[in-house]
């Protein structure tokens, strides 16, 4: 039943994400439909896993793809993955902030990572879980890996928001809208008008600042926004297309530059910390991060948000 498989002898990538519930199994499903890695999809609830991967396995004959999804219980069946996502953890509740989630995570996300360690060392590890500036934080410390092998869904995601909403605003095809949604993922995250862009010119040339403001302060509060209305849960499906299109990058070496979580050493003036910044992504991993020519007044507002991310790295009393 399984010869076709058996027979393959390319050499297709490896992908496990960790964490079954909405936005890691809406990973694994996006992930493999693109055929270009086979996926495994772990979780601790028995079944769980191994259920949803099942179901998305017997979507392939009419998707039409032939890569390999598989649910474990068991990090053994996760060996030898060159990437793992890390979405495990508490999800916001409505009126949560992403930090509210912080030490909770800390001890799930730090376990997560010594296991993923010890059966991938050669993995590139995309955290999902929040609040995932100081969680990407926390698998860089834990794995030891040098800082181009882990980094976080932030930007691409929030970016992803405000171009849904410009686009919507000016009645224009996503495709033309461009931005790079920079610092922390969450309240203070800093969106910069100017560097958003339709077919080249700055959303500031094409609409008033009233309208402008409005746009920004919902992308900021977007991953709110979805939480309110569903009451239970949070968003999956902009997440996880976000992980994918980072996923993919790395796997087909497509050097995309994408904003994500990325460690800075020195990087627009910050050391040691953790914030989302452009980066060329490709089989390494981050293979460039990409300074921005900035005004000393959005400097002052990156500055702050890597300070906000700073605070919580301080919180998780690392040592
Ligand atoms: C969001 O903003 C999950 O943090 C993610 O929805």
């Amino acid at each position: 039943m399984w010869s076709s498989w058996e027979r393959r002898t390319d050499k297709i990538a490896k992908i496990t994400v960790i964490g079954a519930g909405n936005v890691g199994a809406t990973c694994a499903q996006r992930i493999v439909e693109k055929a270009y890695a086979d996926v495994v999809l772990l979780d601790i609830i028995e079944g769980l896993p191994q259920g949803k991967a099942l179901d998305i396995l017997e979507s392939s004959p009419i998707i039409n793809f032939n890569s390999r999804v598989t649910g474990t219980n068991d990090y053994r069946d996760t060996a030898g993955s060159d990437v793992v996502v890390i979405t495990s953890g508490l999800g916001r509740k409505p009126g949560m902030s992403r930090e509210d989630l912080l030490l909770a995570n800390r001890d799930i996300v730090s376990a997560v990572v010594r296991n993923v360690v010890s059966h991938s060392p050669d993995c590139i590890i995309i955290m999902v879980t929040n609040p995932v500036d100081a969680m990407t934080y926390l698998a860089l410390r834990i794995s030891s890996f040098p800082s181009y092998r882990v980094f976080g869904l932030s930007g691409v995601l929030d970016s992803a928001r405000l171009r849904t909403f410009v686009a919507a605003a000016l009645n224009v095809p996503v495709a033309d809208v461009a931005v790079y949604v920079l610092g922390e993922h969450g309240k203070n995250m800093i969106v910069i008008p100017r560097l958003c862009t339709v077919k080249g010119t700055p959303i500031t040339r094409l609409l008033p600042p009233d309208r402008v403001n409005k746009l920004v302060e919902r992308t900021v509060n977007a991953g709110a926004e979805v939480i309110g209305l569903l009451k239970a849960g949070g968003a999956f499906y902009a997440p996880s297309a976000a992980v994918a299109q980072m996923v993919e990058s790395v796997v087909l070496d497509k050097k995309q530059v994408l904003p994500c979580a990325a460690y800075l050493n020195g990087e627009y003036g910050f050391r040691d910390t953790v914030i989302g910044v452009p980066v060329k992504l490709g089989k390494q991993g981050i293979e460039e991060i990409i300074e921005l020519d900035l005004t000393s007044e959005e400097k002052a507002r990156l500055a702050s948000s890597a300070e906000a991310v700073r605070e919580l790295i301080r919180a998780m009393k690392l040592g």
